[in-house]
């Protein structure tokens, strides 16, 4: 067969496959390594700036050298937040088939917005919604969007739901705005997660028109007083933003009563979900999510609990109409299909042009099964339950929560004691965990969150936070 002459005209680096198997090779190192290394980053800000900057080339640079020092100059700012002793925030790591197709994701590089554009990436997005609804025990006809995170998946969902109250009182905002329509009024839980309010705020309902349900002693929004707020808001629309799972704690709201209130009023029911949510998945724990299905829209993590690579977000809706109505954008000059034809994602998503984010989570899931979520969901939240009761035996250890699922919140006698022995727990390398502020006071929130996490792992951290405990008290002495 006659061999193939080079394009001369194309640039050299154009089938860099040497390049992409070096990388994939440091990308498996850095993994490896994740057991030895420390869990923060070493490296001091200035330290980076000066591995890290310098001017911008003039002229090109080899790939494989940009790769290569990239690499380089960047591990010791690295988090090893994909290692099973990173407790941050509420953090996932990424199962490995879903790196593997995020990988793809990248080099197929398809721009789902239309069908038309990405074909595969826009059936695998349709595929997974259903899986997902099936999954979370979501209604079968829900619409979706794959988004950047909760936060955006927030946003879709309370755009939806602006349109769908003030469309039932006859103003219809995507075509006049808010200026002069009725009043939205939107009940909130006083522990909700700030994302709740900056999505709100990003559709112009702003603080003024929130209206705060205070929390009870575990987290949860106080129903009773929710139904009060219902009351006196005499059938105005009406959005009731709830929660499963609250970010420190874990706690749920009565998701069952709140939909029961909602209900009644004709209020919308948004649920922020984010990683609580995931608790759906697993027969043990799903009582905690009862009547999360009534709701009228749902925003939940993937790159949380499900362990897909950032950023991955996903946001239902119980009412396709709506939905649609506030996200879609039309143009001459794109291709999109009309009904009958496969779905394009942009009549459902805030964005235009976007990643294929529906691979990472249909390979996550793909792999993992109903039963592999459910043991992923129910691992972590063991890891946290064996873990807090371990805290116990640390002199001077408090643990605030019941532990739920996968959120573990301890404080010690005072604020100081507290943020020194986190600080100790940070600097050890041995694990990564973040602090908060209840009720005053500084507390340290552990979150197990990660499919990697182990027996060892936990019983590294606990000793961790037993030698730093040790250390500030003899500090103090
Ligand atoms: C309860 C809750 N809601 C919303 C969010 C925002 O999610 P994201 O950072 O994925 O946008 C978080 C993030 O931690 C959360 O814990």
């Amino acid at each position: 067969m006659e061999a193939r002459v080079r394009d001369q005209s194309r640039p050299s680096t154009a089938v860099p496959s040497d390049l992409l198997i070096r990388t994939a090779q440091i990308a498996a190192d850095w993994l490896q390594s994740l057991d030895r290394r420390p869990v923060a980053a070493s490296a001091t800000v200035d330290e980076l700036r000066s591995s890290l900057g310098g001017a911008l080339p003039r002229s090109p640079v080899d790939p494989l050298v940009v790769v290569e020092e990239l690499a380089r100059a960047a591990e010791p700012g690295l988090v090893a937040i994909p290692s099973g002793r990173y407790f941050g925030f509420v953090i996932g790591g990424g199962l490995p088939v879903a790196v593997a197709a995020d990988w793809l994701t990248s080099v197929w590089d398809q721009c789902p917005g239309f069908y038309a554009c990405g074909p595969a990436a826009s059936i695998v997005e349709e595929v997974t919604g259903a899986w997902l609804a099936q999954l979370l025990g979501l209604p079968e006809r829900a619409s979706f969007a794959f988004v950047t995170g909760c936060q955006m998946a927030h946003v879709t969902c309370l755009a939806a739901a602006r349109h769908h109250v003030l469309q039932a009182v006859g103003w219809d905002v995507e075509e006049l705005g808010l200026s002069g329509s009725p009043p939205i009024r939107v009940l909130v839980g006083a522990r909700r997660h700030v994302s709740v309010d900056r999505a709100l705020r990003f559709l112009g309902i702003g603080r003024a028109s929130l209206t705060v349900v205070p929390a009870d002693g575990s987290a949860r929004m106080q129903v009773p007083r929710l139904r009060e707020e219902l009351a006196a808001a005499g059938g105005a629309p009406t959005i009731i933003c709830a929660q499963a799972g609250e970010v420190n704690t874990g706690a749920f709201d009565d998701l069952d009563e709140i939909a029961d209130a909602a209900a009644e009023t004709g209020a919308w029911l948004h649920i922020d979900g984010a990683f609580g949510l995931w608790a759906a998945a697993s027969p043990a724990l799903r009582h905690l999510v009862k009547g999360a299905e009534r709701a009228d829209s749902w925003a939940f993590d993937t790159h949380k609990w499900l362990n897909v690579p950032y950023d991955s977000g996903v946001a239902f809706c119980a009412h396709p109409g709506s939905h649609r109505a506030a996200m879609t954008a039309t143009a001459d000059y794109l291709v999109q299909g009309g009904p009958g034809q496969p779905r394009d994602a942009m009549d459902w998503t805030p964005a235009f042009s976007r990643r294929a984010r529906g691979f990472a989570v249909y390979a996550a899931l793909r792999s993992l099964g109903q039963q592999g979520v459910a043991e992923l969901v129910e691992r972590t939240c063991a890891h946290a339950r064996t873990f807090a009761e371990s805290l116990t035996s640390i002199p001077g250890c408090h643990v605030l929560n019941d532990v739920l699922i996968n959120q573990v919140l301890f404080w010690f006698k005072d604020d100081q004691t507290t943020d020194r022995v986190l600080r100790r727990v940070v600097d050890s390398g041995e694990a990564w965990m973040s602090g908060t502020t209840v009720d005053g006071r500084r507390a340290i929130r552990l979150s197990v969150s990660n499919w990697q996490t182990s027996d060892s792992d936990m019983a590294r951290t606990l000793e961790a936070v037993r030698n730093a405990v040790t250390c500030q008290a003899r500090h103090n002495e």
